[in-house]
């Protein structure tokens, strides 16, 4: 065991530093390198040491997992990663169900850490479901209810433990499998109301609980690599919850019942008017301006502005000598790191690019807020209406600049359904249209003038 253990070591090793390279655009591609070479190298270790007889099939097996994966790698649009990342916490959830149903058919004597991997792992793979099917939108993303939802959570919640206690007494595969069947449906329950805006927040609480269900069931096969790997993936998508939380200011008790209820906002638009203005007015002002953020959010991402917004930054620099930034707020678009990556994508230099508390207090000495496909991360009632479904999220407070401009498509709402009084501003004017398309115009007119 010394070789395999010392290689599943190694692996570990490989991939801890992996993540820690991962957390600066520097060091990223070398980091996913090393995290691709400790995944072979377990792999590797697993397929040479393990003492099956079934390695062929277990290849198959990994070579089409491999297919797959590469195949969705570079299928899915950025915009459907949430998804992706819900079918693979839900197949995590899967295997974990399977190695224990296994493990119990053919004996197994841990039993603890098997019935933990199992209720782990089967709310992992329902609720994951469940995430996917709103995402994708083919159930309802709003909310779910019905009465005594919480009760009956709460009921099955402790027949499942009465259960686990009696089967850890008493081991039994009856047991076990009504153990299985009742965690399925309570993952689908606890998924149900969960509205779209926190779904984010609930693939990374799914996405920890992979990793838990595979300490479990690391632990039932003794498996040091998967307790490993297993912790790595539990506290990482644990963190990234609760840092989500924070961000969007949402308790888990809040987010698993369902209390993001679209309320009536006190803010009325119906006696406002906006002010419109046109890409030949943008470049205008921005060539008289000194200093200019960007504010990219969930429409930049559709519209796949990111290039065309570097050509406008490069330009109002070099031929406008203005100072140019990017603020990214943690919740902007629809998945953590979403504005980040796009911008990377475009070359946009990340020492340009900062987060909300590093330039939120830089507004009011701004001449132009360029707020690009992005809503509810500048909406001030976030700070005055305690009514309102995001209370209480730190927001970009853009309407400290100077001058505003809005690049979307219409008044409508962003995400929360909420409407954005920065709208009808005396110093905000909406530019109309699709993000890339008004950012390409406003680059002809600078490139003209
Ligand atoms: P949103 O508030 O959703 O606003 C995006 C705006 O983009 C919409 O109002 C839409 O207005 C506009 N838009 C859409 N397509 C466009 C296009 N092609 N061109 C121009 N504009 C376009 O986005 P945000 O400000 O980035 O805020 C994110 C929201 O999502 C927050 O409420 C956050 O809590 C929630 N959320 C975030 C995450 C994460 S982790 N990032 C996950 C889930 C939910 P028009 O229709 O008028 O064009």
């Amino acid at each position: 065991m010394f070789i395999p253990n010392l290689l599943y070591l190694g692996s570990s090793f490989l991939l801890i530093v992996s993540i820690r390279m991962l957390s600066s655009p520097k060091t990223a591609v070398k980091g996913n390198l090393l995290g691709i070479v400790g995944i072979f190298l377990a792999i590797f270790s697993c397929l040479v040491f393990s003492a099956t007889d079934n390695k062929l099939l277990i290849s198959a097996t990994i070579v089409l997992g491999a297919v797959l994966g590469i195949y969705s790698g570079l299928k899915v649009k950025i915009t459907a990663l949430p998804q992706m990342i819900a079918v693979f916490n839900s197949l995590g959830g899967l295997s974990a169900v399977f190695i224990a149903l296994s493990e119990q058919i053919s004996l197994s004597t841990q039993y603890f850490m098997n019935t933990a991997g199992l209720v782990i792992g089967a709310i992992t793979f329902s609720g994951s479901i469940i995430a996917f099917a709103k995402l994708q939108g083919l159930i309802s993303t709003k909310p779910l209810h019905f009465k005594f939802q919480n009760n009956l959570n709460f009921l099955l919640f402790v027949i499942i433990l009465f259960q686990s206690f009696y089967f850890l007494q008493q081991p039994d595969n009856i047991i076990f499998l009504c153990i299985c069947c009742l965690t399925l449906i309570l993952g689908i329950l606890l998924l149900l109301p969960v509205g779209g805006a926190d779904m984010p927040v609930a693939i990374s609480i799914l996405n920890a609980f992979s990793g838990w269900a595979t300490v479990g069931i690391g632990f039932s096969l003794s498996s040091i690599i998967l307790i490993i790997i297993g912790s790595i993936v539990g506290f990482g998508g644990s963190i990234l919850a609760f840092i989500m939380m924070q961000s969007m200011n949402r308790s888990l008790k809040n987010i698993l019942t369902g209390s993001f209820l679209i309320k009536q906002n006190t803010f009325t638009n119906s006696s406002k008017t906006a002010h419109a203005g046109s890409p030949e007015d943008a470049a205008f002002i921005m060539e008289n301006a000194q200093k200019i953020i960007i504010v990219p959010g969930y429409g930049m991402a559709v519209a796949q502005a990111q290039f065309s917004l570097k050509n406008m930054a490069d330009i109002l620099r070099k031929k406008y000598n203005a100072s140019v930034k990017f603020a990214i707020h943690p919740v902007a678009g629809r998945m953590p790191g979403h504005m980040n990556v796009l911008l990377a994508e475009a070359g946009i230099d990340y020492t340009d690019v900062f987060e909300l508390n590093d330039i939120n207090s830089e507004f009011s000495n701004t001449d132009v807020a360029y707020v690009i496909g992005a809503n509810d991360i500048t909406n001030p009632l976030a700070k005055t209406d305690s009514s309102s479904p995001i209370y209480q999220m730190p927001i970009l407070e853009v309407e400290q600049a100077k001058t505003v401009f809005f690049v979307k498509r219409s008044l409508n709402s962003g995400y929360s359904g909420i409407d954005n009084p920065l709208f009808y501003a005396p110093n905000t004017i909406m530019l109309y249209g699709d993000a890339k398309q008004v950012t390409d115009e406003i680059v002809k007119q600078l490139e003209q003038n």
